[in-house]
């Protein structure tokens, strides 16, 4: 098994049944994850990015049955962030030292292209120095092109499953597998450094699914995947499902950072909302970025995906400093800057 190990490490691809023996049996763990962090420590040392997650919307028209905010979860508090409070977001969170900015939202029609486009160029404008990501789901190609336009720098949206079977199990028929990757490709062809991803242990996931996502992953050559397991809500059709575990979700983390070592993975907060040591664990799998909330705490709550989810009570500056502590702890450490993808081993892109 170190043979297969050693293999992705030196030629960055498996075929489908080598995937599916890693991932299925799981073997060689501290191996893995040695060789994983090598790779990590080769193009970003041991440094970790910082993004501040600004959650702007838990509206959403979609009905995933998976998510807590979806349309149907009649029991979902919703609110919105206006302009000002985005931009009063950004301005903590730039004195705090973060130069990314995630803004991610529920699939919500308040939002026009025009909201977002002078929202983009207002936060671009006060803070040149900072990356602008979006994650608000699937939209025409013209609308992306305009925020990117407008500044956005990067765009995430993770795929969910790479088999449409499964996807179908995910989502309600008036969702689209198709839609889905055609967002994916676009957002690449317009420029915008992309993120794809998946839960681990969604229902109905296979080791041959989970296959099929590095395959898939191999091929869109994003540069940021965001893993996380999946943690049931219980106010969805899936409250009642066994959910992703730490020790599924750091293994295909390792997995990933061999297939594409400049990869940007984060360490996600459902990983450490399963596990109190998931984020560090992640770290040591190969994770390089992690997402502290910048939304007001007094809506945090409210953007539930799913149950326990942690860190909703924190101020940004209680997070920042908890995260700092425990990468430290571990022999790393957060560093300022827009934190883009290493262009060449030993090229960190950031100060301090
Ligand atoms: N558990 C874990 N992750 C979830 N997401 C949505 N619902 C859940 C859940 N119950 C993830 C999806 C989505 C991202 C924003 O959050 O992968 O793309
Ligand atoms: Fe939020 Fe530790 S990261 S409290």
């Amino acid at each position: 098994m170190r043979r297969l190990i050693d293999k992705l490490a030196l030629t960055h691809s498996l075929t489908k049944e080598e995937w599916i023996s890693l991932i299925a049996d799981r073997p060689e763990q501290e191996y893995l994850f040695a060789k994983a962090r090598r790779a990590a420590q080769t193009y970003y040392g041991n440094a970790v990015f910082i993004r501040g997650l600004i959650e702007f919307t838990s509206y959403c028209k979609n009905n995933c049955f998976y998510c807590g905010i979806r349309r149907d979860n009649r029991k979902a508090a919703r609110y919105r962030l206006g302009k000002e409070e985005i931009l009063d977001c950004c301005r903590q969170g730039y004195g705090l030292g973060f130069r990314t900015f995630v803004l991610q939202g529920g699939e919500d029609a308040y939002y026009t292209d025009d909201l977002f486009a002078g929202l983009i160029s207002e936060i671009k404008s006060s803070y040149p120095d900072c990356a602008v990501t979006l994650s608000a789901g699937e939209k025409p190609k013209e609308s992306y092109r305009r925020f990117f336009e407008a500044g956005a720098d990067r765009y995430l949206l993770r795929h969910e499953t790479a088999d449409e079977a499964h996807y179908r199990i995910l989502h309600p028929a008036e969702m689209s597998f198709a839609s889905r990757i055609r967002c994916l490709t676009d957002l690449k062809e317009i420029g915008f450094q992309t993120g794809c991803g998946f839960m681990v242990g969604s229902p109905g996931q296979t080791p041959e699914h989970l296959a099929e996502d590095m395959l898939f992953i191999t091929e869109l050559k994003p540069d940021m995947v965001g893993i996380g397991p999946f943690v049931p809500h219980h106010n969805t059709p899936f409250a009642g499902e066994a959910g992703g575990t730490a020790e599924q979700t750091v293994y295909l983390l390792a997995l990933l950072r061999l297939l594409k070592p400049d990869l940007l993975i984060p360490a996600t907060t459902a990983l450490g909302t399963v596990d109190p040591d998931g984020r560090e664990r992640g770290v040591l799998a190969g994770a390089n970025v992690v997402m502290p909330n910048l939304s007001p705490v007094g809506v945090r709550k409210q953007y539930a995906l799913y149950d326990n989810k942690i860190c909703t009570g924190d101020e940004a500056a209680e997070c920042l400093s908890c995260l700092k502590g425990r990468m430290e702890r571990i022999g790393y450490r957060i560093v300022t800057g827009r934190g883009d993808p290493a262009k060449e081993p030993g090229g960190i892109s950031c100060t301090t």
